[in-house]
């Protein structure tokens, strides 16, 4: 919760393109250690796009990425290093359909960590206390709601021990009682001092986690802003006609 920590990740001169479409566009964005960035815009507007190029899941035209002082390189063993760095949590609930809580967190650091067994499984029963599902650990995700494997999904993503962790949309699948149970845990989560770019049209977290809103429109950053300033006074023509869009309903 600071603007003074060092530069974790920067976006320099990004751009993507899927065949015609444009959809980053010289991207400039740099996440200070300890933000809590959150991105928003009108659908199609790149946001997913931006958190997939951080973490690698989709390569760019043009233009460096840099986790912690490194440039993301195409690939081989120093990409699967960085990677390690960058947790993610999507939309849908992507945990091993077949495999316990526990499992769930421990494969990880287990299988690329090299850490040893009972260790990972310590830390995974305090992550999953953290997240609140500690006394769940023997089920398998089918079991759970979908708020409950989305707190699991945190977890498993922390076991990695990420610098910075990206959160797209991670609570829009969800039904609206289990929205706030994930969303406290990115809450505290930010608190305690986690790098974080979080995807949400979930104002009221932006207001209470963000240090800085990013708003896209059409592949480019429009504006940026601390949350208040954003939304009593967004200075771009679309992001006042997004804002009032979503706060109409
Ligand atoms: N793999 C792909 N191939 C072709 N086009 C794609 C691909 N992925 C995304 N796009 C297009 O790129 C644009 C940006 O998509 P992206 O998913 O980043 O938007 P978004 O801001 O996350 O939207 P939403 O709010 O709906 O999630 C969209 O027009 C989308 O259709
Ligand atoms: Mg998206």
């Amino acid at each position: 919760m600071t603007d003074s920590g060092e530069p974790l990740v920067v976006l320099d001169g990004v751009n993507k393109h899927f065949g015609d479409l444009h959809v980053l566009q010289d991207i400039n964005l740099t996440v200070r250690r300890g933000e809590v960035v959150v991105v928003i815009g009108p659908s199609g507007s790149g946001k997913s796009t931006l958190c997939r190029a951080i973490n690698r899941l989709e390569t760019i035209d043009s233009g460096t990425i840099t986790i912690d002082g490194k440039v993301l390189p195409e690939e081989g063993k120093e990409l699967a290093q960085l990677r390690s760095d960058v947790g993610m949590v999507f939309q849908s609930f992507n945990l091993f359909a077949h495999k316990t809580v526990l499992d769930n967190v421990t494969l990880g650091p287990i299988k690329v960590r090299k850490i040893n067994k009972a260790k990972a499984v310590e830390r995974a029963r305090e992550l999953l206390k953290r997240v609140g599902v500690d006394a769940q650990e023997r089920k398998f995700p089918a079991q759970m709601s979908g708020g409950q494997q989305q707190r699991v999904a945190i977890a498993r993503s922390l076991a990695m021990d990420p610098k910075v962790m990206l959160f797209d949309e991670p609570t829009s699948a969800l039904d609206p009682e289990m929205i706030n149970e994930v969303l406290d845990v990115m809450a505290a989560l930010a608190k305690e001092g986690m790098t974080m770019v979080v995807v949400t049209h979930e104002m009221g977290f932006a207001r209470r986690a963000a240090d800085r809103v990013v708003f896209m429109a059409d592949g480019q950053i429009v504006e940026e802003n601390t949350p208040e300033e954003f939304f009593t006074n967004p200075r771009s023509d679309r992001a006042k006609d997004f804002l009032s869009k979503i706060l109409a309903h």
